[in-house]
């Protein structure tokens, strides 16, 4: 089930985070509270227990960026990652483009593929070259 993130998950969303800084970078808690507070947070529960999140923000040009989406490793490969996705888009009653950006080697650009985001671009980050995703 993926539902929106409250207050009560930022504990468990950190521990997520921190166990996948390789792909996602370090997620301090206010930007948690900060997405939760706005609505663009959810979370996924499984066995009862939070193993997945995604935290994204809705531009005043309608377009819906993706900061990071995570499941636990353990709960890879069942769906839970599209299935996140899809409640971003039937969360909102505008049907949004959505955006991000994923470094070229991770192998999330297989998983963004396969759910039918389009590659748009690939432009130098700070640190490695990143893909841009788009869902329309
Ligand atoms: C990216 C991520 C969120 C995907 O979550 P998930 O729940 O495992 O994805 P799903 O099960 O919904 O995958 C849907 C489809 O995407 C493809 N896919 C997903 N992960 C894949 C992988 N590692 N390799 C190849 N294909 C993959 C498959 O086609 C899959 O369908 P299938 O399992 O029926 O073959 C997850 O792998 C993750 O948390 N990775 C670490 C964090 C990360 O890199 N986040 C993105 C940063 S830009």
């Amino acid at each position: 089930m993926t539902r929106k993130a409250t207050l009560t998950d930022i504990d468990a969303i950190k521990e997520i985070a921190d166990k996948n800084r390789d792909s996602i970078g370090f997620l301090i808690r206010p930007a948690i509270e900060a997405s939760i507070s706005k609505s663009e947070c959810l979370v996924n529960i499984t066995d009862d227990k939070i193993v997945g999140f995604v935290r994204y923000h809705i531009r005043k040009d309608g377009i819906c960026k993706i900061y990071e989406i995570v499941i636990s490793k353990e709960y890879r490969r069942r769906g839970l990652g599209k299935s996140m996705i899809r409640s971003i888009k039937l969360s909102n009653r505008r049907l949004l483009p959505i955006e991000l950006k994923c470094p070229v080697d991770l192998d999330a650009n297989i998983f963004y593929s396969s759910i039918d985001f389009k590659l748009i671009s690939i432009d130098r980050g700070k640190k490695r070259l990143l893909n841009t995703w788009q869902l329309i």
